[in-house]
Parts: C-alpha cells; sequence; structure tokens
C-alpha cells in the first residue's frame, strides 16, 4: 500500500464515479481521491466541491483531478464507471460493445499506470465488463471485483421492509448471480432480525419482492428517464472500498470470475466473497436447491452469451 495515505482512483466522473467519491471523502474511507473523466472541466469542478465538503467535515481527504489515464498512478483501488448508462427501454446488455471498448483502454491504462490496485468495475453490462477488464488488465482474479450484489441485495431489503412495513435497518437480503434481468434473488438466505423471509411473507408476496428486485435499475431508469440509479450504486461501491482499505474480511455479494466455483469456469457471476487488502481474498460457496441452482446457471448463461459475442466480434484479440 502507498506510503503517502491510501489513494483510490475513480474512472468516470458521472453521477455513480461522483457519488462513490463523495461517499468516500464523507467516509474519511482514504487520503486522496482521483478523479478521471474526459470532461477534464466538471471534474475539476466537482473535486473542488468535494474537497470543500470534506473541508466543511474537517475530514483529511482530498479530491483532485487526473487530466489523463497517466496520472492515475499508484492508486490501491481503481473504481470504473465509465461508460454509457441505461436509458429507458435499454436493457444492460445493449452497452455491451460501447462499454466493453471504453473498458478495455481503461483496464490497459490502470494496469500500466496503478499496476498494484484492485480495480472495482461498475459499469454494464457489469458482469461481461468485470471480464473484459480482468482480461485486458492482466490482473489475477482476485483484484477484479464488479460491484452489483450489495446493491441488488440492497434494493431486495428495501422491498422487503417496503412490503412488511417494519425490520427497517433489520433486513438482510441476499441475492446471486448477475447483475440482469436472471439475477438470483434468495429468499431462502433473507431474514428480518434473523427471523427468515416465510415467516412474515406470504409467497405470492415473496415473488413480489424477488420481481421488483429483478427490475430494481428499471424502475430506477423509468422514473429518471435521462440515465440510471447512482446513490444505492455509488454507496454499494463506498462499502466495497472500505472493505478492502480497511482490510474488514467481511464477506459481500460480488462478481468474480468463476474458476470452477458453484461448477462454473470462465465467467463472471455473483457470489459471496471475503472483501480484505488482497481484494476478493475468498470465495463462499453457498448451497443452493434445484431451483436456485436452475437461476443461477440461466444467469451465467446470460454472462456467457456476452462473452461469446465479444469473442465473436474479436474482441480479445486486437
Ligand atoms: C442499476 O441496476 C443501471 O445497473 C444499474 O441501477
Amino acid at each position: 500500500m502507498n506510503q503517502k495515505g491510501k489513494r483510490v482512483g475513480i474512472v468516470g466522473a458521472g453521477n455513480v464515479g461522483a457519488t462513490v467519491a463523495y461517499s468516500l471523502a464523507m467516509q474519511g474511507s482514504c487520503h486522496e481521491i482521483i478523479l478521471r473523466d474526459n470532461k477534464v472541466d466538471v471534474a475539476k469542478g466537482k473535486a473542488l466541491d468535494m474537497s470543500q465538503a470534506a473541508a466543511a467535515i474537517r475530514s483529511h481527504t482530498v479530491v483532485t483531478v487526473a487530466e489523463d489515464m497517466s496520472e492515475l498512478t499508484d492508486c490501491d483501488v481503481v473504481v470504473v464507471t465509465a461508460g454509457s448508462p441505461r436509458l429507458p427501454g435499454m436493457s444492460r446488455d445493449d452497452l455491451l460493445m460501447t462499454n466493453a471498448k471504453i473498458t478495455k483502454e481503461v483496464a490497459k491504462g490502470i494496469a500500466k499506470y496503478s499496476p498494484n490496485a484492485i480495480i472495482i468495475m461498475v459499469s454494464n453490462p457489469l458482469d461481461a465488463m468485470t471480464y473484459v477488464a480482468m482480461k485486458e488488465s492482466g490482473f489475477d482474479r482476485s483484484r477484479v471485483i464488479g460491484m452489483a450484489g450489495i446493491l441488488d441485495s440492497s434494493r431486495m431489503a428495501s422491498f422487503i421492509q417496503e412490503k412488511l412495513g417494519y425490520g427497517g435497518g433489520q433486513i438482510r437480503a441476499s441475492v446471486m448471480g448477475g447483475h440482469g434481468d436472471d439475477m438470483v434473488p434468495l429468499p431462502r438466505y433473507s431474514t428480518v432480525a434473523g427471523v427468515p423471509l416465510s415467516d412474515l411473507l406470504s409467497p405470492e408476496e415473496i415473488d413480489e419482492v424477488v420481481e421488483r428486485t429483478r427490475h430494481g435499475g428499471a424502475e430506477i431508469v423509468s422514473y429518471l428517464k435521462t440515465g440510471s440509479a447512482y446513490y444505492a450504486p455509488a454507496k454499494s461501491t463506498a462499502i466495497m472500498v472500505d472493505a478492502i482499505l480497511k482490510d474488514t474480511k467481511q464477506i459481500h455479494p460480488c462478481a468474480v470470475y468463476l474458476d470452477g466455483e458453484y461448477g462454473y469456469r470462465d465467467v463472471v457471476s455473483g457470489v459471496p466473497v471475503m472483501l480484505g487488502a488482497n481484494g476478493a481474498e475468498k470465495i463462499i460457496e453457498v448451497t443452493l436447491n434445484e431451483k436456485e441452482q436452475a437461476m443461477f446457471k440461466k444467469s451465467c448463461d446470460s454472462v456467457y452469451k456476452l462473452i461469446k459475442t465479444l469473442n465473436e466480434n474479436n474482441f480479445f484479440g486486437e
């Protein structure tokens, strides 16, 4: 780790990237946050604004700008939010080729200028972009982690709270699989103050929560119209950065490259992961019943399909 204090790079200072930076600055997780965005002036304005917010709470964190990837040096963690966001009517998969090209360039830049960093991918389609970032950076799979599970589980928890009308802050919801319409919410592993969800909600109510969770991102896009969610995605990312910088060794659902776990290889999917200073230090294998396994397979198959499209376009050879 850096002698001068922890440095976090954020590539893409749009709504998600800037809100990650703001969350980190308010959490006091690191010494320096470096924003990198093609809109350099916008990034400079946001960096000044956030440094001043940090000063207001007497925090030591400063927010600066990298005018070029070559200035994003020696970061401990780099968060990648660069890419086009979803618009109404678009699926995350519609962004595949555009965002894969951006991710490729960014991953190569990170490998060159912050070779010891841990990469947290946020751009969509999330699982495929995590795969691209791993392949293009050449980093070990433990150092390229996608943010989705914390977001999807938080959405599920908030929908459970809304349905129940109580239990806020005591809900542990669990979502595995890819960050797409085939994600795998796991009511069987979801509890309210330790009470199984099935003791509190009817099967129909649970199904409604599951469906709403699967489309939680689209629900927000349909209201915002010009882009997608950013408060919950950003906070979820900040939680991952914090776990890595503080070496908490806590378990969070994250998207990682599977190499035999759950019976899958050469694909990225969301599974419980122990996060620490070395990134995804351990992948936890949860027991899934037949129905859950089938859902997990369907979700992995959708990610395989995206990787296949990239391969058919000779994406990795270029
Ligand atoms: C979300 O789920 C768009 O993936 C983003 O809000």
